[in-house]
């Protein structure tokens, strides 16, 4: 078991101008959920139950409120609706639009499916709102933006109560760009290899939009080109970088979760 006394718990940011708070660090759960069809550098075995509630124990005793699911991470949102301690104290972010079922993804970004992703979303999450709802793009940003319901009906369901905050985890400069414009939040990806997305952080920034990054440890293959493990460099570039809110990072591993802790508030402090 890792040893989790002597650390800092971890800072939180304002999410834009919404009033969600979010630790520097959130946890990403495609591996509590999904085995299938994923980009990891070495196979993994789902976690049970008791290894899924330490999990959240670490993460509760680390500072992290912050989770990031998708019902496209298989069972991840079903298992935090029935795990999460405290269902209230955290800050969730899921998305709409991609679906995996049956070992396979389908996409659908129409307002009816957006609705009903949500319906569904509120259920398996035992919640009565949604903290922060992405659009989960297939990598066609604009044609989504420009061509189907699911922003829209956000925007609505946002009217209505049932979400606080709403964006894009998008695939390109572009749409990047159009949703820091227009939405709360966007999921960019910043990492050594890709950066690609710099221009949305800077206008996410100028705007005072919120900012999650995504693959910044290149889905576990960081960049090991500065020595080590490549860990520490990559979160180094990461927050060296202006306008990011919180960065999500997915482990299964609590001495990675608390390694990760341990120096996202070394490279924070070191400023
Ligand atoms: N389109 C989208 O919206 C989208 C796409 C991709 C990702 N995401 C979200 O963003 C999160 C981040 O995605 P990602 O692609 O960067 O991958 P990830 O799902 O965060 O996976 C990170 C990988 O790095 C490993 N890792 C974590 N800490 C480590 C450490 N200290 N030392 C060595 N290995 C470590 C983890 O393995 P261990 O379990 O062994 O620690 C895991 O295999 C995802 O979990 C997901 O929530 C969203």
């Amino acid at each position: 078991m890792a040893q989790l006394n002597n650390i800092q718990p971890l800072p939180q940011r304002q999410l834009g101008s919404t009033d969600l708070h979010l630790s520097v660090l959130g946890l990403g759960t495609v591996k509590l959920g999904r085995d299938k069809q994923v980009k990891y550098p070495s196979g993994f075995k789902i976690p049970e139950d008791k290894e899924v509630k330490n999990l959240f124990s670490a993460c509760q005793d680390l500072g992290i409120n912050f989770i990031d699911t998708a019902p496209a991470y298989g069972v991840s949102e079903e298992r935090l609706g029935r795990l999460l301690p405290n269902k209230n104290d955290w800050l969730i972010m899921t998305k709409v639009g991609e679906a995996f079922e049956n070992g396979q993804s389908s996409f659908d970004f129409s307002s009816t499916a957006t609705r009903s992703s949500i319906e569904r979303s509120l259920k398996r999450l035992k919640r009565d709102y949604l903290d922060m709802v992405l659009v989960h793009s297939d990598g066609n940003d604009m044609s989504i933006i420009n061509n189907e319901g699911a922003l829209s009906e956000l925007a609505e369901l946002k009217q209505q109560g049932l979400i606080r905050s709403f964006g894009m985890s998008t695939k390109t400069t572009e749409g990047g760009l159009w949703v820091v414009e227009n939405c709360d939040v966007v999921m960019a990806t910043c990492n050594l290899s890709d950066n690609s997305d710099l221009p949305v952080l800077a206008r996410a920034k100028e705007l005072n939009k919120g900012v999650v990054v995504k693959k910044g440890l290149q889905s576990g293959h960081a960049d090991k080109s500065a020595g080590g493990s490549g860990v520490e460099a990559a979160f180094k570039h990461v927050f060296s970088q202006q306008g990011i809110t919180s960065m999500i990072v997915g482990t299964i591993n609590l001495q990675h979760l608390s390694d990760n802790v341990r120096i996202v508030n070394d490279v924070l402090t070191a400023d």
